[in-house]
């Protein structure tokens, strides 16, 4: 009886242990291949997307639908806009050129606080000429938001990763933003 019963405890403890190790293994090895895709490469770069909607020079967006009789701009729910953004290394409009930001965005949230973004980013620069990222995501009105890559071409064919924007630069009477990207994207 008094066996059985210490049998039962040395097994039940051991089966404890067991699971035990099982367990941060896992957590070990989950924390390990945190973002890591087997055989794809990481690549993370920053660059700076400038979007203007007033001027009769260097416009890069424009409102294209919306809700009837409602002003067509940012912050109406249901405006639909066509961009051309450019992108450039570093902070300034006059920067190098990296490519561009062609798609649309809509308001679509209720309270006019959100956009959804759905746009390829067209790379011109000499490492990515002629490559592709395809994002799309909700892209919030706040200062730091997250969107996600899905996919790409040429250099980045069958990419997924995220990206994180921050808006440096608000000029709400020119309607000009400037929103630094930090991508980070897997690929092969
Ligand atoms: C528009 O382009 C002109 C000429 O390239 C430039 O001087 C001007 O600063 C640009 N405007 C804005 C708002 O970037
Ligand atoms: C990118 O590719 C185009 C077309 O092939 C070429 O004309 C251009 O010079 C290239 N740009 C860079 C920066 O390499
Ligand atoms: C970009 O984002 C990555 C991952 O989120 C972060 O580790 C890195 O420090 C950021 N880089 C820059 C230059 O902001």
């Amino acid at each position: 009886m008094a066996e059985n019963a210490l049998a039962r405890i040395a097994i039940i403890s051991s089966f404890i242990i067991f699971v035990a190790l099982a367990v941060t293994s896992s957590d070990a090895s989950e924390a390990a291949t945190k973002y890591h895709f087997e055989n794809l490469k990481q690549t993370n770069f920053v660059f700076y997307m400038h979007d203007l909607a007033t001027g009769r020079n260097n416009l890069t967006v424009n409102a294209v639908a919306g809700v009837p009789h409602k002003r067509w701009w940012i912050l109406e729910f249901g405006t639909v806009f066509v961009c051309d953004d450019k992108l450039t290394e570093e902070y300034g409009w006059d920067s190098t050129e990296v490519g561009r930001a062609q798609g649309l965005y809509v308001n679509s949230q209720v309270d006019a606080k959100s956009v959804h973004l759905l746009v390829s980013l067209v790379f011109t620069n000499k490492e990515f000429n002629g490559s592709t990222l395809e994002i799309q995501g909700a892209d919030k009105f706040t200062k730091y938001r997250e969107v996600s890559v899905v996919s790409g071409t040429g250099k980045f064919r069958l990419a997924r990763g995220f990206a994180t924007l921050e808006t440096v630069n608000l000029d709400i009477p020119l309607l000009y933003a400037i929103v630094r990207w930090n991508v980070t994207v897997f690929h092969y």
